[in-house]
């Protein structure tokens, strides 16, 4: 959710900001703008709409050598000029970009105009700016001023500052949203995320919430906000592993087609060096877990938002399928509003892809402040929820740009299957079978290359089915997961209207609006619930729906089947992740025919850092 980005060195700013900030386009996408500081003159640049529209605004060149940038998803005020950041206080010295949301911003800017502040957007964050003067003006320094006015506001933020009296000078915080500091030669630069600072440098350092940093070319100095802890520390930077041509489009012609098509290698990321072939079973390097204490745990709980929780809740079954171990998953985001009973005998596992998902973060720390034990399953190395929980899986997806998740959904359901696999042999999985699922897994990556070789018939069923206004998505057990996937994807991308529903639930209640501008998608894995699920397609086709099996089992001879797209068959706990691309081609390509824009869907930003 927005995107933030900071300069100060010896170059020129400019560039490096719209870099950064192109990088950061995914996590926010409806204004832009830039804040360029030179001597003691500070120009703003800002724009409603994509950063190409910035662009347009913006001088040839410009010599700042200090600047700080955003990229911005709405929440408070609408994606206007105005409301874009950076915001400037009324007097113009002090510009912030802020990721976050101030939750007092109506009794501080009430305040903050009786002292002769006044605003020109409809924004919480120009509050901040205006707080920030206000407090510079008994403080003496951006810093000193940056850390009072934090201390008077109720809310998240990652946050920028800029003072027109201290050109060489950029003052970060953060609370509840990422803040990630480039060392680099000479120069420093800081930004919501390292994919904005991996062109320019590999040596980061994360700051914690409650912590807030001051920047010069050349040092970094981290305070604590808390007064009782007011000590200065420098850190030692860590060096990120990004590979850069990952993130990059190659020649597709999006990163939602590149990420399905990538699927195969990153499974293969995934497996590398967990399978251990010697005793049938998996092993994982961060678990930080003895076998002991993860055998004393009667229960799983995942928890996740959105495709995370979806996946989470395809991982339950999966585990308790395999480990005969009740396991089941919530959204983080209602587990974390409802005073969660934390039970000390639960493993609980966090799944996010960006591993900065706010409700998912807090979801964590409440689980921690109860004593619970709590393991995350995250593809960003070194992210929010990573360091939180401290110890668990890696997807080693790779990074993912595209808003919608593809890659680290298949990559989260490869990560539970090696899980249930190395919790299963804990127990009293035999090791016949869990050489057959060593089998499966090997076999995965070869077997979806296969499947995804050829997304033709794919693309002309989606153009099929692209023009119907609304679509059912159902499944029974993990195909259900699957179904609530491929209904999420559709609408996310195509922005037609799709329900997922389990199967067995049809007749209570949906069937009242089957009809014939109605297809339903049946997720069939060839399972024991192979008659349920031809049942379910009957009393469908019984209503005139169109019907799409999406099966490993054989249609060909199903009169009531209109249309089936075949999957090849593996095993249970690798069944659902073959049956994942087809859900999210039909996605791609019904979003392409009907014009819209894939990678960047209306609404939606890649990580949701705010509440
Ligand atoms: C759907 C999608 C979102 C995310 C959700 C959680 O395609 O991408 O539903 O899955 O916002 O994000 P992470 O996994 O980053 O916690």
């Amino acid at each position: 959710m927005c995107g933030i980005v900071g300069y100060v060195g010896s170059k020129n700013a400019m560039p490096v900001l719209l870099e950064g900030l192109s990088r950061l386009e995914y996590r926010g996408y409806d204004s832009a703008g830039l804040a360029l500081q030179r001597k003691e003159k500070i120009e703003v640049f800002k724009k409603a709409g994509r950063l190409d529209a910035l662009r347009t605004l913006l001088p040839k060149r410009n010599a700042a050598t200090t600047g700080i940038g955003h990229t911005r998803w709405a929440t408070h005020g609408a994606p206007t000029d105005l409301n874009a950041h950076p915001h400037t206080d009324s007097s113009g010295c002090v510009s912030i970009a802020h990721n976050g949301i101030i939750e007092n911003a109506g009794e501080l800017r009430e305040y903050l105009t009786t002292r002769g502040h006044s605003f020109a957007s409809d924004t919480d964050s120009e509050v901040l700016a205006a707080l920030i003067a206000e407090e510079y003006g008994n403080a003496g320094s951006l810093l000193a001023a940056v850390k009072a006015s934090l201390r008077r506001v109720a809310g998240t933020y990652g946050l920028l500052a800029m003072h027109r009296d201290e050109p060489a000078n950029i003052i970060t915080a953060r609370n509840g949203s990422p803040v990630v500091v480039g060392v680099g030669d000479n120069e420093m630069l800081v930004a919501s995320d390292v994919a904005a600072l991996v062109p320019f440098t590999r040596q980061v350092l994360y700051l914690e919430d409650g912590e807030i940093a001051s920047l010069s070319a050349k040092h970094h100095e981290i305070h604590s906000l808390e007064a009782s802890r007011p000590g200065v520390s420098q850190r030692t930077p860590s060096v990120v592993d990004f590979d850069v041509t990952l993130a990059s489009k190659g020649h597709h012609d999006h990163f939602t087609l590149k990420e399905i098509s990538e699927q195969p290698e990153a499974l293969e990321r995934v497996l590398r060096g967990r399978i251990d072939t010697r005793f049938k079973t998996a092993h994982f390097g961060g678990l930080n877990l003895e076998p002991k204490e993860l055998l004393s745990f009667k229960r799983i709980k995942i928890l996740g938002c959105g495709s995370a929780f979806i996946a989470g809740s395809i991982g339950a079954a999966m585990i308790e399928r395999t480990t005969r171990l009740p396991a089941d998953a919530e959204s983080a985001a209602e587990f974390r509003y409802r005073n969660p009973i934390i039970e000390h005998d639960t493993l609980y596992m966090a799944v996010s892809q960006s591993g900065e998902t706010f409700d998912t973060l807090t979801a964590v720390q409440e689980i921690q402040r109860k004593g619970g034990t709590v393991l995350g399953v995250v593809n960003v190395v070194g992210s929010s929820i990573a360091r939180q929980c401290g110890a668990g899986i890696y997807l080693h997806a790779g990074p993912e740009v595209a808003v919608v998740s593809t890659k680290t959904f298949a990559c989260t359901l490869c990560a539970f299957a090696l899980f249930a696999l190395y919790m299963g042999r804990m127990r009293d999985m035999s090791p016949a079978e869990g050489e057959a699922i060593i089998n499966a897994l090997t076999q995965l990556p070869e077997q979806m290359r296969a499947q995804i070789a050829s997304p033709d018939p794919l693309r002309r069923l989606a153009q099929k089915y692209a023009h119907y206004q609304r679509a059912y998505f159902v499944g029974r057990c993990e195909g259900f997961g699957l179904a609530r996937e491929g209904a999420l994807k559709l609408k996310e991308i195509s922005y037609i209207h799709a329900e997922a529903y389990p199967a067995s639930e049809l007749k209570h209640g949906p069937l009242a609006l089957i009809d014939e501008q109605t297809p339903t998608f049946v997720i069939i894995p060839q399972d024991d619930l192979l008659t349920k699920n031809l049942s379910t397609i009957a009393e469908i086709k019984t209503r005139q729906g169109p019907v799409v099996a999406v099966s490993q089992a054989d249609m060909s001879d199903k009169p009531d089947v209109d249309d089936c797209i075949a999957v090849p068959k593996g095993h249970p706990l690798t069944d659902p992740i073959l049956l994942l691309p087809p859900l999210q081609f039909l996605a791609y390509y019904a979003a392409l025919e009907r014009e819209c824009d894939v990678d960047q869907p209306r609404n939606l930003a890649k990580s949701v850092t705010v509440e």
